[in-house]
C-alpha cells in the first residue's frame, strides 16, 4: 500500500502514519516523484490540482479536515474516488471553545464594556440570563452536535437546524426551509456550522437576518460561502457609528470568509462590531485525528468499505 501526504504538516504526518502502518509505503508530495507516483490512497488538506494528475490509480482520499468544500472544487479531483473526511476527531473541542467565548462575547456584553472601556465608562450592563438568551445552531453534523449539547448542558435554550430532520437530547431540533425560519424569529446568538454546499450556499441572506430578532449576533466559525456578506453588513448597520443603535444585528464574530485571507480591502475589517479571526477556531489536532486516519487507512488495506462523502451532497 502506497499513501501520499499533502499538507502543511506533512512530514510529521508521515512519520506517525508509517509508525503505524510499517508495511505502507508513506511519502509525502514533497517527495520526488519517483517516489511518490503511483499512490494507492492521499491523505491530504486542500491538495493541489497538479498532485491528482500525476496520480492516476488513487482509490481512496482522506481529507484531513471536516469540510470537502475545497477538495470538491477542486477541477482536477478525480471522479468517483471515494472521499472520506474527519468526524469530530478532537476538532469539536476546540469549536465549543470559540462558540462559547464568541456568546459570552453578547451575552457578558464584553463587546460594550470594550467600548466603554476606551470612553474610559464605568457602566454596569443589565445582565440578561442564559434562560432568556436562546442560540440558533446551523448544522447538526459531528462538530454542530457537540457545540448544540455543550451550549444547552451550559444553561442556555438551544435551537437546532438541519436539512433533514434530526433528533438530538435536550435541543429542539427543527429542519428545512420552513423550520429554518422558525428558529431565526427566536434565537438572540446565531451560530452558523453548515457545510459550504449547493443547498447552503447563502443561506443567511437578506431576508434571514431579517428574520432574525432586532440586536441579535451572527457567529461564524463555518463558512464564509453562508453568508451574503453585502446584507451582513446591511444588517450590522453603518461602520461610522460604534454601538448598534437600531441595527437588525448587534455584532458578528467571524471565522471564516469565502476568499482567505480576508482581502484587506473588505469593510468587515473596519467595522467596529465585528470580530474577526483567521480561521482558527478548530484546527485539526494531529494526535486525536490520527486514530481515525489509521482506522480508515487500515480498512481500505484490508479491502473494507469507509463511509464515504456523498460528492453531489458535499459533505
Ligand atoms: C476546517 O475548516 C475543516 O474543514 O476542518
Amino acid at each position: 500500500m502506497q499513501i501520499l501526504i499533502h499538507s502543511t504538516d506533512a512530514e510529521q504526518w508521515r512519520a506517525a502514519i508509517a509508525d503505524a502502518l510499517p508495511t505502507a509505503s508513506v511519502v509525502t508530495s514533497e517527495a520526488s516523484l519517483e517516489l511518490r507516483q503511483d499512490a494507492d490512497y492521499l491523505v491530504a488538506w486542500q491538495p493541489p490540482g497538479w498532485l491528482f494528475e500525476e496520480q492516476p490509480h488513487l482509490k481512496g482520499i482522506l481529507n484531513l479536515g471536516a469540510g470537502v468544500d475545497a477538495l470538491l472544487a477542486n477541477p482536477s479531483l478525480p471522479p468517483g474516488v471515494p472521499i472520506v473526511k474527519l468526524r469530530d476527531a478532537g476538532m469539536a473541542d476546540p469549536m465549543i471553545d470559540y462558540v462559547r467565548y464568541a456568546v459570552l462575547h453578547f451575552q457578558r456584553d464584553f463587546d460594550r464594556y470594550a467600548r466603554q472601556q476606551a470612553h474610559l465608562q464605568w457602566q454596569e450592563q443589565p445582565l440578561v440570563p442564559k434562560a432568556d438568551w436562546a442560540i440558533g445552531v446551523l448544522g447538526l453534523g459531528a462538530i454542530g452536535a457537540r457545540v448544540a449539547q455543550a451550549l444547552a448542558a451550559d444553561g442556555f435554550p438551544v435551537h437546532g437546524w438541519s436539512l433533514r430532520p434530526k433528533n438530538l437530547d435536550g435541543i429542539t431540533c427543527h429542519h428545512g426551509e420552513a423550520g429554518l425560519k422558525a428558529l431565526l424569529g427566536q434565537v438572540t446568538s446565531l451560530v452558523t456550522l453548515l457545510p459550504d454546499t449547493p443547498a447552503t450556499r447563502g443561506i443567511i441572506d437578506a431576508e434571514a437576518l431579517a428574520a432574525l430578532p432586532r440586536g441579535a449576533s451572527l457567529i461564524n466559525p463555518g463558512r464564509g460561502s453562508l453568508i451574503e456578506e453585502t446584507a451582513l453588513l446591511e444588517a450590522l448597520g453603518p461602520a461610522d457609528r460604534e454601538d448598534e443603535g437600531d441595527a437588525r444585528l448587534r455584532g458578528a464574530v467571524l471565522d471564516a470568509f469565502p476568499v482567505e485571507p480576508l482581502p484587506a480591502d473588505s469593510p468587515l475589517w473596519q467595522h467596529p462590531r465585528v470580530l474577526i479571526t483567521p480561521h482558527m477556531a478548530a484546527p485539526t489536532p494531529r494526535d486525536a485525528a490520527l486514530a481515525q486516519v489509521i482506522a480508515t487507512l487500515r480498512a481500505w488495506q484490508a479491502g473494507e468499505s469507509v463511509p464515504s462523502i456523498d460528492p453531489a451532497a458535499g459533505y
